[in-house]
């Protein structure tokens, strides 16, 4: 039998009403704030812990005028990017002066703002702590925790200088307390940090909304903590995060839009403002909305406050059994893998087209086809998995440009190793077919589409992405118990520039 969840997604980029959301009073006002941080010229060199806290009092000067702003704006909880306060690219040592050891708030409770004396050598705590209280709101930031190691009782995690540095994120309540630390799992490239010895699945409780989850950057791409904390049916996840633009896959809004539907929680991403590490695009993401910023080409290089009145998505505020819900949206299924592999059913669709090429995308060899009629249908696979499409390009007879349709199933190892099936129409950069798969912004080409696959996980990200990185809400998605996943769209605003189905296979990643 198959069990049919249709969704219908209404996108609006202020508060928006429809049958899957919660009684009026279950809002909440959220804020993220972008920051153009201001950088250590010579992060290599090391220097005092004086002149470390002089530069991060820079910025926390900046986050104190946006937790301001944010009160302001009645935000009851505010979010700021990781790396946020020290930069990047420091060594083991040389990010020494700016590390603070940070207390457990699970073995103590801490209000560094009203018990300063409590502990020596935490005075940035202190300050977001006191800047949590003075604008009454919750407060997450990102810094570097120090937490010396036993190499007696841990020698195998313990690193050889008996200390742990970790990227990690803290939460202060609206007194400021110290309610959440969460060690940053998934490392890309941090030679100033360690992995914590075991993943860390954090959350906190909120007064307005019920329970958020941590996560940082790399993390959501992965298993742990980030599929652990949906599993614990924790469905408003905090994002900071410094990520490196690459499309046409992995934008930054476009990841985090599609991370947001897929998983149907609430994402509060926020993200470095930087030209020329490419890194911009944050946004406070629910099931049915999205209020995003992404900078384009010669944007000034500034911050940005987003504040967005979202709806409650805890599930016991809502007054819903976890069970029962679990259930109902995943039928039957309670694996990480519910699908079987095998080849979809060939008699419906078309014969895989014979025109396909290998082209890599994202550093991956996806199988391409072509969409080379004004309207049509085609099928395209790698090995067994499957992409579909129909597709009809408005106007017809319209612009040049050349578009593909690509399936790629198979472990990504560059810069990061993780196993996926994915599906995705594509504007090719070019004229040539090689084109495809690279870096495209712009496109004028509209199209009516259903893209569909038939996916070996329930953990299918879906994202339409238009000219100049605006994003749009897929117009339905349908999702089988035997794993097929249907997304359709029409009477898009502009040019297509992505429209995917990003399956991620986290039980194969270990293979
Ligand atoms: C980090 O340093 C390397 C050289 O050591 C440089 O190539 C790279 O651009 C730097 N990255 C950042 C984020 O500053
Ligand atoms: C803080 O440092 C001072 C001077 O080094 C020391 O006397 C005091 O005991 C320390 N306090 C704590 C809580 O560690
Ligand atoms: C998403 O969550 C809502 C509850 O917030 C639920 O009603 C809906 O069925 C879920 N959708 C999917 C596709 O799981
Ligand atoms: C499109 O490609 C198919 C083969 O994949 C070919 O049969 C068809 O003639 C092509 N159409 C045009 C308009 O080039
Ligand atoms: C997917 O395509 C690539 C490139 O053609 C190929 O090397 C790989 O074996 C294919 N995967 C499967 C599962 O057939």
């Amino acid at each position: 039998m198959l069990l049919l969840v249709f969704v219908f997604v209404r996108f609006s980029l202020a508060s928006s009403v429809g049958q899957t959301e919660p009684a009026v009073d279950s809002w909440y006002v959220a804020a993220v704030y972008e920051h153009n941080v201001i950088l250590n010229p010579e992060p290599r060199v090391p220097l005092s812990r004086l002149a470390a806290l002089r530069h991060m009092q820079r910025n926390l000067d900046i986050y104190e005028e946006q937790a301001a702003r944010a009160a302001q704006l009645d935000a009851q909880i505010l979010v700021f990017p990781e790396d946020g306060l020290q930069g990047f690219n420091f060594s083991r040592s040389s990010i020494s002066g700016y590390l603070e050891t940070i207390p457990d708030p699970q073995q103590e409770s801490w209000n560094p703002c009203t018990e300063p004396g409590e502990h020596n050598n935490t005075e940035v705590l202190q300050r977001l702590s006191c800047m949590a209280r003075r604008y009454d709101l919750y407060l997450v930031a990102n810094m570097a925790d120090l937490q010396p190691c036993p190499l007696k009782t841990a020698p195998s995690s313990c690193p050889s200088d008996g200390r742990w540095q970790f990227n990690t994120n803290v939460v202060f309540r609206s007194d400021g307390q110290l309610v959440a630390r969460y060690h940053k799992h998934n490392l890309y490239f941090e030679e100033a940090f360690d992995t914590p010895p075991q993943p860390e699945i954090i959350t906190f409780d909120t007064p307005f909304a019920g329970r958020f989850g941590l996560i940082t950057c790399f993390d959501i791409l992965f298993h742990k903590p980030t599929v652990t904390l949906l599993q614990k049916h924790v469905r408003q996840l905090i994002f900071p995060t410094a990520w490196m633009n690459q499309l046409p896959l992995l934008d930054t809004i476009q990841f985090q839009q599609a991370f947001s539907l897929g998983a149907n929680v609430t994402l509060l991403a926020a993200n470095i403002r930087s030209d020329r590490l490419i890194m911009t695009g944050s946004g406070i993401y629910t099931p049915t909305s999205a209020t995003y910023h992404h900078a384009q080409k010669g944007d000034p290089e500034e911050g940005r406050l987003l504040v967005a009145r979202v709806p409650v998505l805890d599930p016991l505020l809502m007054g819903q059994s976890v069970l029962m819900e679990e259930g109902a949206v995943r039928g039957e299924c309670h694996k990480e893998s519910c699908f079987d592999s095998a080849p979809p059913e060939t008699a419906s669709s078309v014969l895989p087209s014979s025109a396909t090429f290998v082209a890599s995308m994202m550093y991956d060899s996806f199988t391409f086809v072509l969409l080379n009629e004004t309207r049509g249908e085609v099928n395209v696979c790698n090995g067994t998995f499957c992409c579909h499409l129909q597709y009809q390009r408005l106007p017809p007879g319209g612009s040049k440009e050349v578009y593909a349709l690509g399936a790629f199933a198979g472990t990504h190892t560059v810069n990061g190793r993780y196993t996926l099936q994915v599906c995705a129409l594509v504007r090719c950069a070019g004229l040539d077919a090689s084109s495809c798969g690279q870096e495209v912004e712009e496109a004028e080409s509209k199209m009516d589409f259903l893209l569909e696959g038939r996916f070996g996980t329930r953990y299918v990200y879906p994202s339409v992405l238009v000219n100049k990185l605006v994003l749009e809400q897929p117009e339905r998605l349908e999702t089988t118990a035997d794993g097929r996943v249907t997304m359709k769209h029409s009477k898009m605003t502009d040019g297509l520039l992505t429209a995917f189905l990003y399956g991620r296979m986290y039980h194969l990643d270990d293979e």
